[in-house]
């Protein structure tokens, strides 16, 4: 077994051109990483993108919180400047004009990044009881 001293060692190892998720983006600086040594096919930036967070080593150090609200529209600026990167809203009422981008972007060879964003389910269930419950506090 090898242990390697970094991790961009580990994205040395793997083949360009493949299809890559990160799950917990953070502030992207991995994602910038990856793309660049491995030059994926297809990279896809999966985080909570809501809230504060913190990331930092085991005893401690290096701690850094962030806003992922901050973080998301840091991000979306960022990759929006390339045609091939889409941020798109997986819902019903998007699904045609999604399919399409799917369509455009699996028929590109290069690089192509989707990056599909939504409320939390959980985080649109409570504003939707509070919406509900002020709704009817109003009748009252
Ligand atoms: C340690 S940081 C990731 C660091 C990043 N991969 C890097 O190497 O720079 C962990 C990230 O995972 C995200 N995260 C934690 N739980 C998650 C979940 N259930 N779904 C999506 N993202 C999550 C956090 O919001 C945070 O941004």
């Amino acid at each position: 077994m090898e242990i390697l001293k970094t991790r961009t060692g580990l994205l040395e190892l793997l083949p360009k051109g493949i299809v890559i998720a990160e799950l917990g983006v953070f502030e992207g600086a991995f994602s910038t990483q990856i793309k660049r040594i491995v030059k994926p096919s297809e990279l896809y930036l999966v985080d909570v993108f809501s809230g504060r967070t913190m990331s930092g080593d085991k005893d401690g150090r290096h701690c850094k919180h962030i806003d992922l609200n901050t973080s998301y529209q840091t991000l979306t600026q960022v990759y929006s400047r390339d045609e091939h990167v889409h941020i798109i809203k997986p819902l019903k009422k998007n699904h045609e004009e999604n399919v399409k981008i799917f369509e455009k972007e699996l028929a590109y060879q290069g690089l192509s990044v989707i990056i599909p964003t939504r409320e939390c389910i959980v985080s649109l269930n409570k504003r939707m009881r509070e919406k509900f419950k002020e709704k009817k506090e109003e009748k009252v």
